[in-house]
Parts: C-alpha cells; structure tokens; sequence
C-alpha cells in the first residue's frame, strides 16, 4: 500500500544517504553492537550534557542497509531527546517488535511520540525478517545509555 511504499522510500534514503555516520570523539556514551546472524558490527556514541540532554548522537559500521537506515533514523530521533525520553522509545519500539502482531493504531493512540516510533517500527514493519537489522542500532544505544561496553542480539 501507499504507506508501505513511503516507508520503503525513506528506508532507501537512510541507507544511500546515512545521517551522523562519524565517531564523536568526546562522547560520554559509547557502544558496540553485534548481529551474530550475519557478523555485522555498529558501535553508536552519544553525548549528553548535565541535563541529560543528547546533544549529539552518531553511529559508525557496516551493515545492510537496513540496518544503516535504521540506525541513521535514530540518530535523528534522538538529537535533542533527553537519556529518559530516549529510553522509552527504545522501550515501546522493543515491546511492540517482540510481538507478531504489533498493532500500529494501538501505538499511535497510546504515545506522544508515535510519529517518531513508527519511523522507527517501519524498518521492522516493512522487512519483518529483518528485525534484528532494523533494532541493532536500538539495542546498541539503549547499551551504551547502560554503560555497557558491548552487546549482540540474539
Ligand atoms: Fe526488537 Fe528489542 S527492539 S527485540
Ligand atoms: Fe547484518 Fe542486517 S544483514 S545487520
């Protein structure tokens, strides 16, 4: 359908033309992320200021391009989130892509943040085998706000 296909758009967009592709260097957050599946590795960084405001978030790696996308969508999801607001949308994203059969209506009638996660969900909603592409980057960030230096999903 219509939607499908906008999605599927903006997911090439993302992987062709990747956001905050680059390494921050004085970051305060920094993780490793492994898919086991396919070996692919992404480490995301962050910086947040005394407010736990994220003032910048990047990404480096290499990966399908589902997984770039996905992740170049975080980073511009979250850039002026603060650590607790990106935290519950890792949440509700985690919640709803370990259900089959994530009903979208019911997140768009529940959350503020509804357009910003089912961007996020439309990597999930449109590859649904690729789940573990598309939430890489999620598991990652959601580590490094941990302070844990590595994860794979598994
Ligand atoms: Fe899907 Fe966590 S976001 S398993
Ligand atoms: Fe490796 Fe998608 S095939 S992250």
């Amino acid at each position: 359908d219509e939607l499908r296909e906008l999605y599927q758009e903006v997911i090439l967009d993302h992987g062709k033309n990747p956001r905050n592709l680059r390494r921050i260097g004085d970051a305060n957050h920094h993780a490793q992320g492994n898919n086991p599946m396919c070996g692919d590795t992404l480490s995301v960084y962050l910086l947040t200021n005394g407010q736990n405001l994220i003032e910048d978030v990047s990404f480096i790696g290499k990966g399908c391009a589902i997984s770039m996308a996905s992740a170049s969508m975080m980073t511009e999801i979250l850039k002026g989130k603060t650590v607790e607001e990106a935290e519950t949308l890792f949440h509700g994203f985690h919640d709803l892509c370990t259900k089959d059969d994530a009903d979208l209506s019911e997140a768009e009638a529940t959350d503020a943040d509804a357009v910003e996660r089912l961007q996020v969900l439309s990597g999930v909603r449109t590859f649904p085998v690729r789940v573990k592409c598309a939430t890489l980057a999620w598991h990652t960030m959601d580590a490094a706000l941990k302070g844990d230096a590595e994860i794979s999903t598994e």
